[in-house]
């Protein structure tokens, strides 16, 4: 039979409380890269396209659901942990009678896809396929049993092996696939005669053999299958696969000033000789267009910036769109809705939010800009404040083109600066700027002529 033509479920093992972790969160949704373990693995076995994808959960279930619920992913659900073979029987009737199944863990993120599809060709063609790897340190893992000939036959749980089996360096991943209804009449057949009293999925091996049914391993690449049981092993995993994303994007032609200093949580597309200094974050969606630099210690979710722009360093940008040859910074935060039409400037300790500032403006210095349109070529001069809130409400401002702002101005929104207006410094603006006029409301300077400072009394000890 056509491989093809045969229906694949998947099966994620999700259920574990992963007491290891120490931690109120369920271990699959500890996050990597930015998002839940089980994210990962349910992308993977996404690219197989499964007919069914089944997960089973139990240990804060809501919560793994409601973080990763999604149409095509049948829950189940397993009230009591009773081991491996035990959760992958959960499932079964999810699954149809037809077909082959593949089962992979919650807690092991890195598998690629290209790794799993011998597995599942070996199923198709009626065998066990297994999926095993060779670790420098197997401690923790169950190992493979090979007679003389090479043959498995069967898997040996670190708990339940004798010093000698220890010492064997060939583990098993966890992934395997069989026929569906194979893996039904294996899993009925399990006991939980072993040394944590569980039933595991591993005895489906034994099974096999015992049925003339072929096994089928397959070696997979240590640093896909290496799996999160602590605080350690997700630490280690993180700095792996940043360095994996860190190698693809040299190789793609962007710099990255120190790979072991740059962290991407989500996805980046860049164009040509884009520049990244150390201890940069990026997260969610992050478009860059060519030669944009970013400098040290910025992070930046949500962003696009154009062509030819620079970021300079400490700089905060959520959900901003960063045209071409704009400044940033250094110190600068841009929250969401932030727009910086081509060339504009927004410099230190300055907050933008929900504005556009357009093109070749300048908002240089110590400044908020909250709910704000404003035109090209303006200058905003240093301690300027949109005061957008009225405790209730937030109100726009309109500072047309070619506006000139003076220092420490406070603008008092609703309001709107006509075009080529000029503000004074230290104006409180309340009522709308004429164009081409200077507005100012100051308190008039005056002169004390002759005022003395007080003195400090001196008290004489008699
Ligand atoms: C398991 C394998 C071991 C393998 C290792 C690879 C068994 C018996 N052992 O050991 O051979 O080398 O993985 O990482 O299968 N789970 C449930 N319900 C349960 C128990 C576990 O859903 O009742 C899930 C966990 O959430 C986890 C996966 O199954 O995603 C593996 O369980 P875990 O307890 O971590 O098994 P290991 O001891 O790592
Ligand atoms: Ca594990």
């Amino acid at each position: 039979m056509n491989p093809e033509s045969i229906p694949l479920h998947v099966v994620v093992l999700a259920a574990g409380q992963g007491t290891r972790m120490r931690s109120d969160l369920p271990k699959v949704l500890h996050r990597l890269a930015g998002r839940p373990l089980l994210a990962h693995v349910l992308e993977t076995a996404r690219a197989l396209r499964p007919q069914r994808l089944v997960v089973v959960h139990g240990h804060g279930g809501a919560r793994v659901r409601e973080a990763l619920d999604a149409p095509d992913i049948e829950w189940v659900e397993q009230d009591r942990q009773l081991g491996t073979g035990h959760a992958a029987a959960c499932a079964l009737p999810a699954l149809g009678a037809q077909g082959v199944v593949l089962v992979l863990y919650g807690d092991v993120p890195l598998v690629r896809p290209e790794t799993l599809q011998p597995l599942v060709a070996a199923a198709a063609a009626g065998r066990l396929g297994l999926l095993t790897a060779r670790l420098e340190d197997p401690t923790g893992y169950g190992r493979i049993l090979r007679d003389a000939a090479g043959q498995v036959v069967r898997i040996v749980e670190e708990r339940d092996a004798t010093p000698q089996e220890r010492h064997i360096d060939e583990v098993n991943t966890g992934f395997l696939a069989a026929p569906v209804e194979r893996l039904r009449a294996w899993l009925a057949g399990l006991d939980c005669d072993n040394a944590q009293g569980e039933y595991y999925l591993t005895d489906v091996v034994a099974a096999a053999v015992r049925e003339g049914v072929p096994v089928e391993a397959h070696d997979a690449p240590p640093e896909e299958v290496l799996g999160v049981n602590d605080r350690g092993q997700l630490a280690a995993l993180e700095r792996r696969y940043q360095r994996r994303q860190a190698e693809a994007l040299l190789r793609a032609g962007i710099t990255l000033r120190d790979p072991s200093r740059f962290d991407l949580r989500g996805r980046l597309e860049a164009g040509r000789d884009v520049e990244i200094d150390v201890g940069v974050v990026l997260e969610g969606e992050v478009r860059l267009g060519d030669g944009v630099r970013i400098g040290p210690y910025c992070i930046l979710r949500d962003v696009e910036v154009a062509d030819g722009a620079c970021i300079h360093s400490h700089c905060v940008i959520e959900e901003a769109v960063i045209g071409p040859g704009v400044q940033v910074g250094p110190f600068a935060r841009l929250r969401p809705g932030t727009r910086l039409a081509a060339r504009a400037k927004v410099g230190n300790f300055v907050e933008v939010k929900n504005s556009e500032i357009g093109e070749g403006s300048k908002v240089n210095h110590l400044s908020y800009i909250g709910d704000t349109t404003m035109g090209r070529d303006v200058n905003v001069g240093a301690g300027t404040i949109t005061c957008n809130y009225d405790g209730a409400n937030k109100h726009r401002t309109v500072i047309e083109d070619e506006a000139f702002i003076g220092s420490d101005t406070q603008l008092v929104a609703p309001v709107r600066v006509g075009r080529g207006a000029t503000l004074g410094a230290g104006t409180t603006l309340t009522r709308d700027a004429p164009p081409g006029e200077l507005t100012l409301s100051r308190v008039p300077q005056q002169t004390r002529k002759g005022w003395k400072r007080p003195v400090k009394k001196v008290r004489r000890e008699e």
